[in-house]
């Protein structure tokens, strides 16, 4: 849910919840609501067991029963390791989500994912559990540094590309993200999007939320930019690592060129994305070299369903997304080229 005010969103909220306890587990760098709290440094490589068994001993030291509510505030990282911690602690209790970066916003703080990363598998542990809810305040973009605004405007991107948004307002997300001015950032413009893409997301979840088929289209650009994510870092624990949302960008220019190529699409969504990509974006940091890498991650992505597949969500026109797409390690090939060549 958009709000324009948090305190006035929680306030019906936590009255639910007046007879049971409340607590707040949040980023250390962001603010806390004046409930006992847990702040926590978190990244991609504390994403981890003992991450969230300290989470688990704070529940445990405020006494929490299968009543209470937790509050996360914080990124995707922060969102899905509490997620998972109230999912487990004692066979689950109510967690609701305060994203405080836009991917978080568009993506990881809904549709009840939740997950940790364990033998260097990205989210290889996790659970569905849905928040009971996910407040949306866009005024913790005011201070976002300009490249988490890029990242997060990715999966925006790719929400655009898979659904038109129709149903919500009437008119293409994908047209709005075109005439959406990135120099300018201008958060009051981009409060609409952010609730057209996130509309777009809770119907596509709701439908399917385990992710037995329609879900998986919210995959489109994944894959190869998962591949690109995990070869541009060193498993969990460098940092320099490309940010999702960039990643999903280079991996919806690939995954757009198979689309022409595979199911006709038409050549223009490509443009499109191209001149802002290179605009924006910026070319792929990644080398020639690394291509044998990439299909062979791509191969062993969990996605897919057989091993040693490359599975992919493609479009046949902006809002037509066809998914459990194969492709050979050619084709991966020859999409790696043409990104490659921008
Ligand atoms: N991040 C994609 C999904 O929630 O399914």
């Amino acid at each position: 849910m958009l709000c324009s005010d948090l305190h006035s969103a929680l306030k019906p909220i936590l009255a639910r919840y007046e007879d049971s306890q409340i607590v707040v587990v949040r980023d250390e760098a962001v603010s806390g609501l004046g409930i006992s709290e847990l702040a926590i440094r978190v990244s991609e490589a504390s994403k981890s067991l003992e991450t969230v068994q300290q989470i688990w001993d704070f529940f445990f030291a405020q006494g929490l029963t299968r009543r209470a509510l937790v509050i996360a505030i914080g990124g995707g990282v922060l969102t899905d390791i509490v997620g998972f911690a109230a999912a487990t602690y004692k066979r689950g209790i109510d967690y609701l989500n305060i994203p405080t970066t836009l991917l978080a916003m568009i993506d990881a703080s809904s549709g009840g994912k939740t997950g940790i990363n364990y033998h260097g598998l990205k989210n290889s542990i996790g659970a569905f559990a849905q928040p009971i809810e996910t407040l949306i305040w866009p005024g913790w973009l005011k201070t976002l540094p300009a490249k988490e605004m890029l990242s997060g405007f990715g999966e925006l991107i790719k929400t655009g590309l898979i659904d038109e948004g129709l149903q919500v307002t009437g008119d293409r997300l994908w047209d709005k993200l075109l005439q959406y001015d990135l120099d300018r950032m201008d958060i009051e413009e981009l409060t609409p999007l952010i609730a057209q893409g996130v509309a777009v997301k809770e119907q596509i979840v709701a439908a399917d939320p385990h992710e037995e088929g329609l879900r998986k289209v919210l995959n489109f650009g994944h894959t190869f930019g998962h591949a690109l994510e995990e070869v541009t870092g060193d498993g969990f624990q460098v940092t320099g690592a490309m940010p999702h949302g960039y990643a999903v960008v280079y991996g919806l220019i690939a995954e757009l060129y198979l689309s022409v190529v595979k199911l006709n699409c038409p050549k223009e969504p490509l443009q499109q994305l191209t001149q802002i990509m290179l605009h924006y974006y910026g070319k792929p940091q990644c080398k020639c070299s690394e291509r044998g890498q990439l299909i062979r991650l791509m191969q062993q992505d969990k996605k897919n369903e057989r091993a040693a597949e490359i599975n992919c969500t493609l479009i046949r026109s902006v809002g037509d997304p066809v998914i459990n797409q194969v492709i050979t390690p050619d084709e991966a090939h020859e999409a790696l080229d043409y990104l490659f060549s921008l």
